[in-house]
């Protein structure tokens, strides 16, 4: 196994590892700073009222951000977590395979929707995964079908998703980093293993993307599906108002820079078509965990120094309206939140 090795001054840098002291490439850990629910994900549960019903959660890695809204969903509720990565799922039911509130599921946003009966769902959460699904246009359409409408005297029954990785959400700072983090690592990678770098070079077109888009193409997502998108400027939660904004940092960045989903958005290292093994999967992920977080390293400091740069963190709370129509009340499909205390 190959691993970046932090300089002295950046000690507290550590690979994650699995219990098998693999390297992780999982999802899971960059979520334990919690920098992408703190804050805004406890002060919406806490206004909305969400303490009974079925809540699913798409995507819901090792179950990090069901640590955050369980103690305000499970209240009389129920909760079904689904995840379909399979080490994010064996941290999901190792974390609440025993509590009788909460069952866990190893599957797609999808499929997890898909095995429910239409109008159950009480409130579902996509928590920065939305960007991550491919399939997420038909989540939204099948989500709208699986949830109860309305929320007149029975509060709660939304959609809640976020996501960072929208165009506008990058800080211009971030937006000369990772340029130039990616050429350094491609640089990096060269030198570790040339005959990978060659691989990579001439693969890079067939790259799958992180799915950045506009913000308003999500917005439009939701709206085109039939969900109102509530007004979350009286919780200070709009996008761009500094109660939504996001802490990155150096070390979180460090973390996500060994995750699969994370590399394949920048070096691809298999190509549709191509037959590799498990093992060697493994191996490329390791050497390009490596690049990338050595050249972290060493372009960070450069570009951003000691600084932590916000970053915006979009955030829909969608309903279904009550006549299960196309909601006529906006011409954008935004509307105030009903009856909840900012
Ligand atoms: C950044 S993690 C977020 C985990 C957790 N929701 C949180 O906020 O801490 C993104 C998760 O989305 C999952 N994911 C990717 N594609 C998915 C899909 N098609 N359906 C459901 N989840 C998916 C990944 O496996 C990963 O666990």
């Amino acid at each position: 196994m190959v691993e970046a090795k932090a300089s002295a001054c950046y000690s507290p840098f550590e690979t994650i590892k699995t219990p098998e002291g693999k390297i992780d490439h999982s999802f899971g850990p960059y979520s334990e700073t919690r920098e992408h629910l703190d804050d805004w994900f406890p002060k919406l549960l806490s206004n909305l009222g969400v303490a009974e019903g079925l809540t699913v959660e798409l995507g819901s890695g090792h179950g990090h951000s069901a640590e955050y809204f369980l103690p305000y969903v499970a209240v009389t509720g129920r909760c079904i977590l689904s995840e379909p990565d399979e080490r994010g799922f064996a941290g999901c039911l190792e974390k609440y395979g025993s509590d009788s509130r909460v069952e866990v599921k190893n599957k797609s946003a999808l499929e997890a929707l898909g095995e429910l009966e239409d109008g159950s769902i009480d409130r579902i959460f996509y928590l920065n995964s939305i960007h991550l699904d491919e399939e997420r246009e038909e989540v939204i359409e099948l989500a709208f079908k699986k949830l109860k409408p309305g929320r007149l005297l029975k509060p709660g029954r939304l959609l809640i998703a976020n996501s960072s990785f929208i165009y506008e959400a990058v800080p211009l700072s971030e937006g000369r980093l990772y340029p130039r983090w990616m050429a350094r690592a491609y640089k990096i990678l060269e030198s570790l293993n040339p005959q990978l770098h060659l691989f990579l070079r001439k693969n890079k077109d067939k790259l799958k993307h992180m799915h950045r888009a506009p913000k308003a193409d999500y917005d439009a997502l939701f709206t085109t599906k039939g969900f109102s998108l509530a007004d979350l400027a009286p919780y200070g939660l709009a996008f761009e108002q500094p109660g939504s904004q996001l802490r990155n940092s150096f070390i979180g960045l460090f973390k996500i820079a060994q995750y699969s989903v994370w590399i394949y958005g920048t070096m691809p290292f298999v190509i549709e078509g191509e037959e590799v093994s498990d093992e060697e999967i493994e191996r490329r992920l390791d050497i390009l965990t490596r690049a990338q977080q050595e050249a972290l390293l060493e372009v960070y400091p450069q570009i951003i120094g000691p600084r932590i740069s916000p970053r915006n963190n979009a955030i829909w709370v969608a309903e279904k309206p009550q006549n299960q129509e196309m909601s006529s009340k906006s011409q954008d499909g935004v509307r105030k939140p009903v009856s909840v205390a900012a």
